[in-house]
């Protein structure tokens, strides 16, 4: 493959993985512990939010995210949660399994993203209990109107931000518009851990669930004023407490070679949002010379943080024109994530009420992308410039 969508698993790689081989030479101990705390109290500062909880992925941290919230009594069986109707699988499956009701929300053709009009059109036909937005491939919807249309209507906004670590709009980074959001570090990703995740929150109730549901429902990664706390009702002595478990979770524990690596990688973050930025200003400008083509607008953010480049068509022919171009030039390309979830097989088995999408539609017909990343050189930044052309 010419142009994949990563060519690497590391920013820095060659550092990365020397450092990382002398970690494990020098290491006794690789279950979660001082490396895990110190990657999210680092993380914590670098998202600017109160507490951050490191997971195994970032499906992980969707599916404790909901469980938490289930035992804090904020969400319950047979809620309805919205969801923007473009996003991956394992930001809505964690909404069948927890017992809720998933309803999608359209996005706009002209963002990519669920805007605050999106889901006001939405509000009409149905009452939301929580909205678990995902900001989508490096950009994300108006959030500053959505949190305003959520905190009106009393509705829970969590964000997925998976997808855009590091984006910014309204004065802050994405991820600090609801009570909570996730993250992930999986490869290919703005940072990567190998595998990963991460949930952030200012809240302590939720903070202190999160690290319960984490790991096997017991207390032992809480602070020991809460265990006392926590152990009351049931007089729970030390001896019992290190197998009394408090409340459902899973085990969704990272290693520490993930909070090694989260450090590692999150010295060089700032650096690859920045190339990312700008290759996605050289590709811009030729999409923008070209009528066949969509530039995704973003003039409500202001810094995005590119994931990958994703190219809108005007048409699903003219589509199907530049994907050959692609396969031609040998890039690796990819559907606009899980397009229309609702056309996805496993949500057709689990869910049976279906609202019209045309607009994710019209993205996962019209859409592609692929990879833009520091690694790519100026033959292949004018490789892909060569196929945006009209
Ligand atoms: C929006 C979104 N949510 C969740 C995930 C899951 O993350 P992970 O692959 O770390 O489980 C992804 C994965 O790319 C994603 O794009």
């Amino acid at each position: 493959m010419r142009i994949p969508l990563m060519k690497h698993a590391f920013l820095e790689e060659k550092e990365t993985k020397k450092k990382l081989a002398e970690f494990i030479v020098s290491s006794d101990m690789f279950s979660m512990g001082k490396y895990c705390k110190m990657f999210e109290e680092q993380f914590a500062q670098y998202q600017q939010s109160k507490y951050a909880v490191l997971f195994n992925s970032g499906g992980s941290a969707n599916l404790a995210l909901l469980q938490a919230l289930k035992s804090m009594g904020k969400l319950k069986e047979g809620d309805k949660v919205g969801f923007s109707a473009l996003t991956w699988s394992t930001n809505v499956m964690p909404i069948i399994q927890m017992g809720l009701i998933p309803v999608p929300i359209d996005v706009s053709t002209e963002t990519i993203n669920v805007m605050a009009d999106n889901l006001k059109e939405r509000l009409q036909e149905t009452d939301l209990q929580a909205f678990f937005t995902t900001n989508v491939l490096g950009f994300a919807g108006d959030l500053e109107q959505i949190a305003a249309l959520c905190k009106e209507r009393g509705i829970l906004l969590l964000e997925d931000n998976c997808e855009s670590l590091g984006v910014k709009l309204a004065g802050k980074k994405t991820g600090n518009f609801g009570l909570a959001a996730t993250f992930s570090f999986y490869v290919a990703h703005h940072m990567s851990t190998i595998e990963g995740g991460m949930i952030c929150t200012d809240d302590e109730e939720l903070y202190n669930l999160l690290k319960i549901t984490r790991a096997n429902g017991w207390d032992r990664n809480v602070d020991p004023d809460k265990q006392a706390q926590i152990r009351k009702p049931y007089q729970i002595d030390e001896f019992y407490a290190k197998y009394s478990f408090f409340e459902l979770g899973f085990n969704l524990r990272p290693t520490e070679i993930t909070g090694f690596l989260g450090i590692e990688q999150l010295q060089y973050l700032e650096q690859n949002i920045a190339v990312r930025n700008h290759n996605y200003a050289v590709f811009e400008s030729v999409i923008q010379e070209n009528n066949e083509l969509l530039p995704v607008q973003h003039a409500h953010i202001s810094r995005i943080s590119p994931f990958g480049l994703v190219i809108m068509c005007q048409s699903p022919e003219l589509r199907k024109k530049y994907l050959e171009r692609f396969i031609q030039a040998d890039i690796e390309i990819r559907p606009v994530i899980a397009g229309n979830m609702q056309n996805q097989p496993f949500y057709k088995k689990y869910v049976k009420q279906l609202y019209a999408l045309p607009n994710t539609d019209f993205v996962n017909q019209c859409g592609f992308y692929c990879g833009n990343y520091p690694e790519l050189i100026d033959e292949d930044v004018e490789t892909i410039c060569g196929c945006l052309r009209g």
